[in-house]
């Protein structure tokens, strides 16, 4: 089974293969969203971006979904709305600083 490391939270859990890493976050209580966002989000539509969490190696997630390719058309790095993403593999979690989670300080544990 993939394991997914939320480094913010030095936190490690296991996960079925194709999980949706925004779920498996809030299910074991990670808080992905960053001040407002966490009241103000889309509940995962993939329409807010305010799930946007850095994943490394990013292969190991599915592919990029047709959301996260508009929304990442201009953000280098590897950026994955968590909303979107499906853990395929081992795999670290890092939450950045600002609203959409795409600052260059990850954000406080
Ligand atoms: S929760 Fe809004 S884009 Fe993921």
């Amino acid at each position: 089974m993939p394991k997914v490391t939320f480094k913010n939270w030095n936190k490690t859990v296991e996960c079925p293969p194709d999980t949706n890493l925004r779920k498996l976050a809030l299910q074991h209580g990670i808080p992905l969203y960053n001040g407002v966002s966490g009241v103000l989000n889309c509940r995962g539509l993939g329409l807010c971006g305010t799930c946007c969490v850095e994943v490394i190696p990013e292969e190991k997630v599915g592919p990029k979904q047709y959301m996260e390719v508009l929304r990442f058309f201009q953000i280098k790095g590897n950026f994955r709305l968590a909303c979107q993403a499906e853990v395929r593999g081992d795999i670290e979690v890092t939450k950045r600083e600002g609203l959409y989670g795409t600052g260059k300080e990850p954000v406080k544990g």
